[in-house]
């Protein structure tokens, strides 16, 4: 059989990375073929290395704003990796209309939200002051609109009155590293069923 080759992009300390990269063995139908930052430091990068997958970086800083400059970097060792999908898991930097139509209906998302709520940064903090009563995350296919496109999954979680953005967080991110692995895994078997958890 041969396996979806995998793009993940990252910007931080990758643990939803981690949890896609083990969830791709067996007959999980892909397999990881680059882990990819905008932050050589990225705490992602290592983990990546260690588990054998091959990684490169492309700092978007010296580009100053110009998204165009900066992506055409970044194609080039995502292009030689040849990907069939790509993940984005925790890549925090805003994508061109143009860099997302060359993966257009192949690049995930996951965002810490109930989208279409809370699109953008500070989910957390915005679900609490808003008194939700409950919060979660979304894995979506990436369209040029940001945190926007057809959902593939949801995974939900109780917001506590004793919740602070942090606490809320970590329950959220817990159930991103089941959502994504199982969204990733139908997504790979050619399923855009959504996803529903718990
Ligand atoms: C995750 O919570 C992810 O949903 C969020 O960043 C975190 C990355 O954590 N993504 C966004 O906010 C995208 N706008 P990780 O590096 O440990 O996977």
């Amino acid at each position: 059989m041969s396996h979806k080759r995998v793009a993940i992009l990252l910007s931080g300390g990758g643990s939803n990375m981690v949890a896609l990269v083990d969830s791709m063995t067996g007959d999980h139908p892909a397999r990881p073929c680059l882990v990819l930052s905008n932050d050589a430091q990225a705490g992602g990068l290592a983990k990546a290395a260690e588990r054998g997958i091959p990684t490169a970086s492309v700092d978007h800083r010296p580009f100053k704003g110009d998204r165009a400059a900066f992506e055409a970097e970044l194609l080039k060792p995502l292009i030689d990796a040849e990907p069939d999908i790509v993940c984005l898991a925790g890549f925090m930097r805003v994508l061109t209309a143009d860099f997302v139509s060359r993966f257009q209906g192949r690049m995930l998302n996951i965002h810490p939200s109930l989208l279409p709520k809370y699109k953008g940064l500070h989910t957390h903090a915005r679900a609490i002051e808003a008194g939700d009563a409950e919060h979660g995350c979304t894995v979506h296919e990436v369209t040029a609109a940001l945190d926007d496109g057809p959902i593939l999954g949801q995974a939900r979680v109780p917001v506590l009155t004793s919740d602070t953005p942090d606490t809320l967080a970590a329950r959220v991110l817990t159930q991103e590293h089941k959502l994504y692995p199982s969204v990733l895994q139908r997504f790979a078997a050619g399923n855009k069923a959504p996803v529903l958890l718990p």
